[in-house]
């Protein structure tokens, strides 16, 4: 039986669709048969997954608009009259979101609150899922891994518009409650994203496969920053569970999940990276690393996803390994033949989900 029935012929509006995780939502949903929208500025790299994987054919409707600009947003709510909204559009880069903090926190903080707004204003809107990060924790350097009830904090910007986004939803919670609208706002809070098709700057896999395909030296900012590391179809799939409780009625108010690898060792950057090019390239690749930005980053980074496993009964199928070995052949795929990314991608959702 195909997972996720519940979801099959629903309107979803996803923002952010044409990005690294919205062009693998917007793929995910229509193959499980909703009915997908997208609202977001155009696709922020080029090359662009959701252009070489023609992502716009599984769209209902495709909308290029910022949600900064609130009339825009809620002219699409109005349009597409979804029942359940993916919230992924945001500013998603550290280093960027120090170049830019206020277009960070405009994006990420006041963005969200304009989504949560639209949504309010449309009836149809049953419940929403916004996407924040595992960076909102209050980061003293702690060796353990977080839970949804430690304090939010976040030093960088990113983290901050971050985590200032989930007070704002806190708060919208208490509003909607007082407002008699019952409209769930889950919250995902997720590890460092790894799969095929990502091309963001700053970001260890997109910056090896330039690495590789350019032949020019590759930079490192933190060999030994560790950090929760998940294949996109892994987070994808909480994120569609807490879709799915929405439209089973099944969600209060909403709440914040983290979705975080499974319990093993944790691994580093110069681990990932010892496992990516074993199996990626045979050609010897120049490393330079570079300590400058460690205190703009945090070292150790780890979140508990107890919770989301035990109520959600959520898991990652895709570990370390096997996750990076399927992050490769998307690479390898799409330097050599870019129309093959499409195929890759439809066969890896429904491996992964068994449709
Ligand atoms: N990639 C990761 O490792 C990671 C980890 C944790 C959380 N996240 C979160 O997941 C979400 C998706 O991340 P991603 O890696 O796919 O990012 P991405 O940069 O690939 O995609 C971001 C999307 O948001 C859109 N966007 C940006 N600013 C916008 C605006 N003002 N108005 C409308 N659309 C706008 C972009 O056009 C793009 O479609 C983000 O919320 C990010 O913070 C990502």
């Amino acid at each position: 039986m195909t997972p996720f029935q519940t979801l099959r012929g629903i309107d979803i509006l996803v923002t952010g669709h044409t990005g690294f995780t919205g062009t693998w939502a917007c793929h995910l949903l229509h193959m499980i048969g909703a009915r997908v929208h997208g609202f977001s500025l155009p696709p922020p790299t080029s090359p662009a997954m959701f252009d070489l994987t023609q992502a716009q054919e599984t769209l209902q409707s495709h909308t290029i608009g910022d949600i900064t600009d609130p009339d825009a947003l809620q002219a699409c709510f109005r349009r597409s009259r979804p029942r359940l909204v993916l919230h992924l559009a945001a500013q998603p880069l550290v280093l960027q979101s120090y170049r830019d903090p206020v277009g960070t926190f405009l994006t990420n903080t006041q963005g969200t609150l304009n989504v949560l707004e639209a949504a309010r204003l449309t009836p149809e809107v049953q419940g929403v899922v916004c996407i924040t990060t595992d960076k909102v924790y209050a980061n003293g350097g702690e060796r353990r891994p977080f839970i949804e009830t430690d304090p939010l904090g976040g030093k960088d910007p990113y983290s901050a518009s971050k985590a200032a986004a989930e007070m704002a939803i806190a708060s919208f919670r208490e509003v909607l409650t007082a407002q008699g609208r019952n409209m769930p706002i889950e919250v995902a809070r997720g590890g460092n994203i790894i799969g095929g098709g990502d091309w963001a700057e700053d970001r260890i896999i997109p910056d090896l496969a330039r690495a590789i395909s350019s032949g020019s030296p590759l930079t490192v900012r933190n060999m030994d920053a560790v950090r929760p590391w998940q294949h996109v179809l892994a987070l994808l799939h909480g994120y569609l569970i807490l879709l799915d409780r929405i439209a089973r009625g099944e969600s209060q108010k909403g709440e914040a999940w983290n979705f975080g690898p499974a319990d093993q060792t944790p691994i580093s950057v110069g681990q990932l990276l010892e496992i990516l090019m074993s199996q990626w390239t045979s050609v010897p690749l120049q490393v330079q690393h570079v300590q400058i930005q460690l205190q703009r980053e945090e070292k150790y980074l780890l979140i508990n996803s107890e919770k989301a496993r035990t109520i959600l009964s959520w898991q990652p199928f895709w570990f370390n390994v096997r996750a990076t070995l399927e992050t490769a052949n998307c690479y390898k795929t799409s330097n050599t033949d870019k129309s093959e990314l499409l195929f890759l991608t439809q066969r890896q959702i429904q491996y992964y989900f068994k449709l």
